[in-house]
């Protein structure tokens, strides 16, 4: 049997794409090989999640240091894992849950024990000789069949915007393109033409979000959508059929008293169910994210009933990547579509969980990046090995994204595996 015996954890701060501190970790084993992973952070985030541990000194980057999350790595975690023998990186993981103790992971800090769970993939990768990607499949044992499809952020607005906009992300989702790299030119021909709208209708030019999104000062939802589908018309393509939209409405940041203050237009759940429902026959969406608050639960299953068979009902805060409220959404109909994100949970192996129950439930999969992310690729192998329908990474401007979409393109070419087929 393949072993992992560990030698050295080792671990930095680094910067994420906001300028904030994020952790790196390194993982030696044994046998002589390394592997090392940083970890992304959100600014959207769940209430559910796990926790990540900040230094809150107060002198020193607002607080959000991460020199005690490192230190746990160096430390405790170097000193109680070296020299241990694990047959599997689900043993792994269940002793980094084991020594932090908490749900949460708050006392190692789930910044730290993800870093550190990746760079255990990582080295397991390397010590077996095998590419990242097939070493995430072998872990989730399910063959290699297809990449994941690209959703791209166009348009940007809530809090990745200053909450200049209503909807958080428009994302461009290519359809026509048989391949990654045809994706890519597509999605760069529609952010052009939408980067000459802009500054036609709005006057503004290259105000960008943190996920590299355009942020104009759009009047509301339906503008940001309309103009979507502008920017793909003007780039020569034919909206739905070659290009599609998705979008995050990431409600719960809107959700107030009971009411989705859409635009300062309290809206009931029913009002917001009815205004979603309108927006998937105007505008050519297969995917709507978060289109209710994460406390909204009760009316979750109206919402997916309504866009079932026509659009997606996809769970990120609702579900933050947590295998029981996963479980809670399937039992109740509440989605058919898991956001999948590993610093939500905290843990590779939790979030193997989430996707295996996703899985069951016949539910799609997209696997995504955090609006603070690094320059870090294994996004990109995590989403071709566990069969990911989509993969959702920000724009295509700024190097934190490319990393992802360029390893893709990588992955692609070693593999020459296809597209994942349209659901
Ligand atoms: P976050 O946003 O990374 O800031 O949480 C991403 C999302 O809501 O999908
Ligand atoms: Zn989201």
């Amino acid at each position: 049997m393949n072993t992992f015996t560990i030698h050295r954890l080792h671990a930095r701060e680094i910067l994420d794409s906001r300028g904030r501190p994020t952790v790196w970790a390194e993982c030696a084993l044994a046998s002589g090989v390394t592997g090392a992973a940083s970890t992304p952070s959100g600014a959207s985030t769940g209430r559910a999640e796990a926790s990540e541990l900040r230094d809150g000194e107060a002198g020193r980057y607002g607080g959000l240091g991460c020199r005690r999350a490192v230190e746990n790595i160096r430390g405790t975690l170097h000193e109680q894992l070296q020299g241990r023998v694990f047959a599997t990186q689900a043993e792994f993981d269940a002793e980094l849950r084991r020594i932090d103790g908490t749900p949460t992971l708050g006392r190692i800090g789930a910044n730290a024990t993800v870093a550190v769970s990746l760079a255990f993939a990582r080295a397991g990768a390397a010590q077996r000789g095998v590419p990242l990607y097939q070493h995430f499949a072998d872990l989730a044992g399910r063959p290699l069949r297809t990449l994941p499809r690209l959703t791209v952020n166009l348009f940007s607005g809530g809090k990745h915007a200053g909450e200049q906009a209503p909807l958080q992300d428009i994302l461009v989702v290519p359809k026509r393109a048989a391949t990654t790299g045809d994706a890519l030119a597509d999605v760069a021909a529609v952010y052009r033409s939408a980067a000459d709208l802009i500054w036609k209708k709005y006057q503004q030019r290259l105000l960008r979000a943190d996920e590299g999104g355009l942020a104009p000062l759009f009047p509301d939802a339906e503008a940001m959508l309309g103009d979507a589908v502008a920017a793909i018309t003007a780039a020569g393509f034919a909206a739905g059929t070659d290009v599609a939209l998705a979008v995050d409405v990431a409600s719960s940041h809107f959700y107030r008293g009971g009411r989705y203050q859409l635009c300062r237009e309290p809206l009931t759940p029913e009002a917001m169910i009815d205004r979603i429902d309108a927006w998937t026959r105007r505008y050519p969406l297969v995917s709507v994210e978060d289109g209710l608050s994460e406390d909204d639960w009760t009316h979750w299953p109206a919402l997916r009933a309504r866009l079932a068979g026509r659009c997606l009902t996809l769970g990120d805060d609702l579900l933050c990547t947590q295998p029981q409220r996963i479980n809670r959404a399937v039992a109740s109909g509440a989605a058919d579509a898991l956001l999948l994100k590993v610093n939500q949970v905290g843990t590779l192996s939790d979030a193997g969980e989430a996707a295996a129950l996703a899985r069951a439930a016949g539910w799609k999969i997209t696997v995504s990046a955090r609006s603070g992310d690094t320059e870090d690729d294994w996004l990109a192998d995590l989403a071709v090995g566990w069969g990911a329908e989509f993969i959702k990474v920000g724009s295509i401007t700024q190097s934190e994204r490319l990393a992802k979409y360029n390893r893709l393109l990588a992955i692609e070419e070693a593999t020459g595996l296809p597209l994942c087929p349209l659901p």
